[in-house]
């Protein structure tokens, strides 16, 4: 279930920092409607859960501009249709993805969520014990190499300007509200992750697992993709669907929930990914 708030009344309610946090540990996934398409709406919203993900150096190299990035299904791609945990490759994994819809055709593909808390909560216990010992490697490239060996890599999407203008702008707006770190990526085999974790905000168990997740420690590659293919399958029946609209700013807990592009293609659908670390 997707909590539903108009952004007109939430910015009148003019919200405490804290109130966004709260929000959030009640209802995991939000959706507020009617955002305005400036990037410092979203980035105002996004600073107050926590740091957010940055990705260029500002002026002085001192501090990081936080990454304004822009998906679009011009461009199919193939492995946003995984389930999958926003930055699992990182030491620290976003806590929080928020995607805002700066264009949405009426039939664009959805975001589908998976609550796997609820998944994992559901799981038989002897599985539980199985699985509590359970460490995985986290690293994009190999992963892709590992599931994806039929597909040519795809191209790193062009480095889009304006984001960068966009970011200093909301920098200069917004002023020191707004911190950004830059995620430090590791080498394969990647990063080794428990994959029974608990999350901080909700004091709730969930697997972490998805698309980066590629090998565990204790199996070889084959076996390794088998079992959290499986392990995946028996988490992910719990969940939401967001049909986009054109301003909705969809928040939520990257964590707790695994998360891929639905079915079908045919509209045009550009999102903006804002990503927040724990506080
Ligand atoms: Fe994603």
């Amino acid at each position: 279930m997707i909590h539903e708030i108009e952004f007109a009344q939430w910015d009148r309610q003019r919200q405490s920092r804290a109130a966004l946090s709260a929000l959030m540990a009640r209802h995991p996934a939000v959706v507020l409607r009617n955002v305005p398409p400036q990037p410092r709406h979203q980035l105002n919203i996004c600073a107050s859960l926590g740091p957010l993900v940055g990705k260029t150096p500002d002026w002085g190299g001192r501090s990081y501009l936080p990454e304004l990035r822009i998906e679009s299904d011009q461009r199919i791609n193939p492995y946003n249709r995984l389930w999958h945990c926003d930055t699992s490759w990182a030491q620290t994994p976003a806590q929080y993805t928020t995607l805002y819809a700066l264009d949405a055709a009426h039939n664009c593909a959805a975001t589908e969520l998976a609550d796997v808390a609820t998944g994992f909560a559901a799981l038989p216990k002897a599985y539980v014990r199985e699985i509590e010992c359970w460490r995985a490697f986290h690293h994009v490239l190999r992963s892709r190499q590992t599931r994806f060996s039929h597909i040519e890599p795809a191209a790193p999407a062009p480095y889009a300007r304006s984001n960068r203008w966009q970011a200093l702008a909301a920098r200069w707006r917004l002023g020191s509200t707004m911190r950004a770190v830059k995620l430090a990526e590791t080498a394969p085999p990647g990063v080794l992750h428990q994959v029974v974790a608990t999350d901080t905000p909700t004091g709730r168990q969930y697997v972490l697992l998805g698309e980066h997740a590629w090998c565990l420690e204790h199996l070889g590659e084959a076996a390794s993709v088998e079992a959290l293919d499986a392990l995946t399958d028996a988490c992910v029946g719990q969940g939401a669907v967001h049909r986009w609209r054109k301003g909705d700013l969809l928040i939520f807990n990257n964590r707790i929930h695994l998360h891929r592009r639905g079915d079908g293609v045919e509209g045009r659908r550009t999102l903006r990914r804002v990503l927040v670390l724990p506080a």
